[in-house]
């Protein structure tokens, strides 16, 4: 987590930095900081708060230089402070750093540093960085930090100044994600790419262990051993209005209004012209496809949830069987995988440190290995063997919710694919599949249309305390993701429960008013969800029910009901899920909460 920036060239840096940080505050944001070289000093301001605090105060004192670095935290290793906040300095506060990361040795480095006289200010693992650049630093930056770094264990981004080397920056990319931006005069560090696009459009990925100085006329990359690689620029498409809020009030709901368009594009680029499913971007042949006997998809958070999702449309479409995991336990359950397992990981940024750790677990077994991934050239994308990009476009909130979609879109294509492959469907339900898996993005548009009453049940339920989300089958991977997206951005706390469950504990629960989202879209398990609502609404609570239109059933055993158009129940779960982003959104507006960046939270976690 944590984003860095860093600039060299003619603009005022700081105007920079604070611009490309806005960007990245996503992945973090509980301090902010930067050092500009001033000429005869390094001049460093780093504040605990919000990056508004850090751009106040350089707006009443402002510094001036063309050369520097910037960073948002999410704190790790000590608390949210301003000593603690990023850059951290040497002794002679002449070396500047900033870390995205973490530095797993940095105890024994910190003990060894401390007794060759250093002297350390703050608790984080970073300070090491920078005392450690110190002790190599003969006047050559680069060379200092390729020392550091062969001390260095973990996962490290890196921007680091030097007040004697006033026309150069030096960044590391080390398993956290870097990019670096090229101009014409100018050049540039960031964690992401929408912290550059105000500037430029050309970017360099790089690779893991590669080092790049910079100056404002050049970009050299040097690999391991020091020698300098050749790499093709790549021009982002997209445009920054696609990193901005473009008139919403949020991120979120902007995000949530551009599903229909994210499901058409992922669904779209992949049909041809007699609209069957042309997965270029997979290259498991038949044969292969026949040889995989199990498949895993793993992944964190909201992915995770889409996974449960994709496992139930892979084993009713392709006949294989599927576990789904989260990645955290994956990596760490020594499960059995060889040559005929196939793991699909799913990840909005493609950069969550557990799922690629769990992928290269996983690799090292000899799985092949498929991504789906929101973001071009991110780590997970570059380790696996096939690569499914959604076409979500940039997502920014920290709730995710078009990745989601995105996500389920791309799992039941690859289900359906397998299933043509394998002869596990006929034609002729590949084909309805297909136009029904095309009429979502509409139906979709029309719940996001009619979603006014939806913001009336925020309005009725913003004040409890605890809320409750019930689903049989798919609708209990759904119920999940429900209440994953209400507590995490209105901090209400909120469970999910298989509702056939009810009875074995959770109903004790229930009190007086506690509200109970309950997900009843699957036609043969109807009458059975139809009852439990009754259950829960005899003990007290107050019953939301999502059902598909006609189902008037329903109505006699909720207090309030959200419809949703009608849909075949295998594809429910790409509807569903909108009324339950929706009434999130309202919930934690209403509550007064930051939607975009709820408390103690990150988008990207790109640590442990
Ligand atoms: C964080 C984010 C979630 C996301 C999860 C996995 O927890 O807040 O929104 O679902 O990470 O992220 P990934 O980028 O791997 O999908």
């Amino acid at each position: 987590m944590c984003g860095i920036v860093g600039y060299i060239g003619n603009r005022q840096a700081t105007e920079v930095l604070i611009e490309g940080l806005s960007k990245l505050e996503y992945r973090g944001y509980d301090s902010a900081g930067c050092a500009v070289n001033s000429g005869d000093s390094l001049s460093v301001r780093k504040f605990k708060g919000r990056l508004s605090v850090l751009a106040d105060d350089l707006k009443a004192n402002p510094l001036s230089s063309n050369i520097g670095i910037g960073h948002t935290r999410w704190a790790t290793h000590g608390a949210p402070s301003d000593v603690n906040s990023h850059p951290h300095l040497n002794m002679d506060s002449t070396i500047a750093v900033v870390h995205n990361g973490i530095i797993e040795n940095y105890m024994q480095l910190k003990e060894w540093l401390i007794s060759e006289g250093k002297v350390f200010k703050s608790e984080t693992d970073t300070e090491v960085v920078a005392h450690l650049v110190d002790y190599y630093y003969e006047g050559d930056l680069l060379d200092a930090v390729y020392k550091a770094m062969a001390k260095l264990r973990g996962a490290y981004a890196l921007g680091v100044i030097s007040k004697d080397n006033p026309d150069e920056l030096v960044a590391v990319r080390n398993e956290s994600p870097l990019v670096i931006g090229i101009g014409e005069g100018e050049n540039f560090i960031a964690s992401d790419i929408p912290a550059l696009l105000k500037y430029t459009r050309n970017v360099y990925f790089l690779e893991n262990g590669e080092v790049v100085h910079l100056t404002k006329d050049s970009v050299k990359i040097f690999n391991q051993d020091r020698e300098e690689v050749k790499r093709e620029i790549y021009n982002v498409k997209w445009d920054i209005e696609a990193a901005s809020k473009g008139g919403f009030d949020h991120f979120m709901i902007k995000e949530i209004n551009e599903q229909p368009n994210g499901i058409k594009e992922t669904l779209n680029r992949r049909l041809d012209e007699n609209g069957d499913i042309k997965l270029d971007d997979i290259k498991l042949t038949k044969a292969e496809l026949d040889n995989i006997n199990k498949v895993y998809i793993v992944a964190c958070g909201t992915a995770y949830y889409a996974g449960l999702v994709g496992k139930h449309a892979i084993e009713k479409f392709a006949k294989i069987p599927v576990e789904t995991d989260i990645a955290s336990e994956f990596r760490y359950r020594d499960a059995f995988v060889d040559e005929n397992t196939l793991l699909i990981v799913v990840s909005q940024s493609g950069e969550t440190a557990d799922t690629l750790a769990a992928l290269k677990e996983a690799k090292s077994k000899g799985a092949r290995i498929l991504a789906i991934t929101n973001v071009v050239g991110s780590s997970v994308s570059r380790e696996a063997d096939d690569v499914f990009y959604t076409w979500a476009g940039p997502e920014i909130a920290v709730a995710s919710t078009k990745a989601y979609t995105t996500q389920l879109v791309s799992l039941y294509m690859i289900a359906l694919d397998f299933a043509i492959k394998k002869g596990t469907i006929t034609k002729e339900q590949y084909k309805t599949m297909i136009s029904k898996l095309g009429e979502t993005s509409d139906k979709v548009q029309e719940i996001i249309d009619n979603s006014d009453d939806i913001e009336k049940i925020a309005e009725e339920i913003k004040d409890s305390k605890d809320a409750f989300y019930l689903g049989r089958g798919l609708d209990y991977c759904l119920a999940m993701e429900g209440a994953l997206k209400l507590k995490e951005i209105s901090y209400i706390h909120a469970e999910a429960f298989p509702a056939g469950e009810l009875k074995h504990g959770p109903i004790a629960l229930i009190e007086e008013g506690t509200p109970v989202i309950s997900i009843a879209t699957q036609d043969v398990l109807f009458e059975k969800m139809v009852s439990n609502m009754k259950e829960v609404k005899a003990r007290g609570a107050y019953v939301i029910a999502l059902a598909k239109e006609g189902n008037k059933e329903v109505e006699k055993a909720a207090d309030r009901v959200i419809y949703i158009p009608e849909v075949d129940d295998v594809l429910s779960s790409i509807l569903t899920v909108v009324p339950l982003q929706i009434l999130s959104y309202h919930v934690a507006t209403k509550r007064g909460c930051d939607v975009d960046k709820p408390r103690n939270l990150a988008k990207s976690v790109t640590v442990e």
